[in-house]
């Protein structure tokens, strides 16, 4: 790995509650015989301009994504395990910190931020990110919503209905200048922080301009049970292509 000043940044500290009552967090659980979270890996390895790949975890399972990743990846020394945050924000600014004290943050320091969780990333979708984010300042990667939105704020009666044209569901990576998000997140007051629970909403809010970038159907976050069973035959279509 180079000095390109763009850092894979791999998010795993939360717990993944809604999958229920399972013994290990989702992003720890297999499919196709690997933990998830070594799809999500592989995928950033396979990445070349990447300087390093920071992975955060809960605290209780640093030591074991570490001997996982011993384990299961070759190139292990690209990736650095770390401790994530109590929000997925405050896990992003771990990640920032630690590029500040082991590598030096410059104004053109890049992290490509993403869920553990959507193993199904791909080069593409990376690649664009790491562009349109030096282009543009950042990126999130995003589909056309197929279903209609329907917005109700009493959760009762509908309150809107946005052209469908218009509206685009949000996936990760999310690609940005970590300085400059960093900055961004120091000003906001606490109150704020807790509204502001999505990385780009921060940016945008604040006037920065957010690229799009074309996701995928298949880039699918593993939130509920179900979904590894849609994981699990997403790999087997794969495999047999
Ligand atoms: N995440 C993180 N740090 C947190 C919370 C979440 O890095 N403090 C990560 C998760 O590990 C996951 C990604 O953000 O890879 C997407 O979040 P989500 O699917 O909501 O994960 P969890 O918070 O683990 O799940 P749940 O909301 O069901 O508890």
């Amino acid at each position: 790995m180079g000095k390109n000043n763009i850092y894979g940044v791999i998010l795993a500290g939360g717990i993944g509650t809604r999958m229920g009552n399972v013994e290990k967090p989702k992003q720890f659980m297999e499919i196709g015989g690997k933990p998830i979270i070594i799809h999500t890996i592989e995928k950033f390895i396979m990445y070349p301009e990447l300087d390093k790949i920071i992975v955060l975890s809960p605290k209780a399972w640093i030591r074991y994504t570490q001997d996982i990743i011993n384990k299961y990846i070759n190139k292990k020394e690209d990736v650095v395990v770390i401790e994530g945050g109590a929000t997925r924000n405050e896990t992003v600014m771990n990640s920032i910190r630690y590029i500040e004290e082991h590598y030096g943050l410059d104004d053109d320091t890049i992290i490509v931020t993403h869920d553990s969780v959507r193993p199904f990333v791909t080069y593409r979708i990376i690649e664009e990110n790491i562009r349109y984010a030096k282009e543009s300042g950042a990126c999130d990667t995003v589909i056309p919503a197929s279903d209609t939105i329907v917005e109700s704020t009493n959760h009762e009666l509908i309150t809107n209905i946005p052209d469908r044209s218009a509206m685009y569901q949000g996936q990760t990576p999310q690609t940005f200048h970590a300085k400059k998000l960093r900055d961004l997140y120091d000003s906001l007051t606490q109150d704020e922080k807790e509204i502001l629970t999505d990385a780009c909403k921060i940016m945008v809010l604040k006037g920065e301009h957010v690229h799009l970038v074309e996701g995928e159907v298949f880039n699918i976050k593993i939130t509920y049970p179900y979904d590894i069973r849609v994981a699990q035959s997403l790999l087997n279509s794969e495999s047999s292509d």
